[in-house]
């Protein structure tokens, strides 16, 4: 789904978001939602927040896994996923503490491994992820699965792409201060979701969107799975289509 700018795209994601989780309320059920970090998603969740302050919208029956987070990572430093998801949206809504979950980059590495494991069986124990949603890197990484990641690939620690990295160096003041480890969900936890939304703006992603779009399926761009998946939506603006 193409539009103008990113605006209006952001809009209409959070609105599909926001319609899911009021229909859940009114059947008293809950949603699971997984969450991404980046510019990208930030309009989409200040659209959330908006909603939450001028429209009552309730985060009550919501429960969320991010995607990724760097490690290691203290939650209050600067470019912590933990303090991101705050400042963009948990310290605005009325979600319940315990219903947040942002992988912890505060763990001995001893016990990322079992972490994980607990990670995928906690999704699961809730049904399983009704939405996710996600950006994309210049490498075609979707959460921090880099080239190489296998459709199989569950929640995991992996090594940071050196374009990746280049990538978050002014996050960070500098690639050398760029973690060289993250903590990622997997290629095939996402491909698990019922709703797969990837969101793309700009000029400087449309070479990336034409290969994992209408490029050939492959490990190389970890996105391109997402053309197995049945219910996939894409949502861009002008600038970030140019090349289909
Ligand atoms: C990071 C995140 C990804 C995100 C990507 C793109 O690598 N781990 O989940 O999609 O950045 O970032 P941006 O949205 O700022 O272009």
């Amino acid at each position: 789904k193409i539009f103008k700018g990113s605006e209006d795209a952001s809009a209409f994601v959070a609105k599909e978001i926001a319609d899911l989780i009021k229909k859940r309320a009114s059947d008293g059920k809950h949603v699971v939602l997984g969450l991404a970090t980046g510019s990208t998603p930030t309009r989409v969740y200040a659209e959330l927040v908006r909603m939450h302050k001028k429209e009552g919208l309730s985060f009550k029956n919501v429960f969320t896994f991010n995607l990724d987070e760097y490690f290691p990572m203290p939650p209050d430093s600067l470019q912590s996923y933990v303090r991101f998801m705050n400042e963009h949206l948990f310290n605005h809504i009325d979600i319940p503490k315990q219903n947040v979950h942002i992988p912890d980059g505060t763990l001995p590495k001893e016990q990322v491994a079992e972490y994980c494991r607990n990670y995928e069986k906690k999704i699961d124990d809730l049904g399983g992820i009704d939405i996710q949603v996600l950006g994309i890197g210049r490498t075609g990484h979707i959460g921090f699965n880099e080239p190489g990641s296998t459709e199989k690939s569950f929640t995991r620690l992996v090594t940071l792409d050196q374009v990746t990295r280049i990538d978050a160096a002014s996050d960070f003041f500098g690639e050398e201060n760029v973690p060289r480890k993250a903590i990622t969900m997997g290629v095939g936890t996402i491909l698990k979701a019922k709703r797969t939304i990837m969101m793309a703006w700009g000029e400087g992603k449309a070479r990336v969107i034409k290969k994992a779009v209408e490029g050939p399926i492959t490990d190389q761009i970890p996105s391109s799975f997402l053309q197995k998946h049945d219910n996939c939506l894409v949502v861009l603006d002008e600038a970030a289509s140019s090349e289909l």
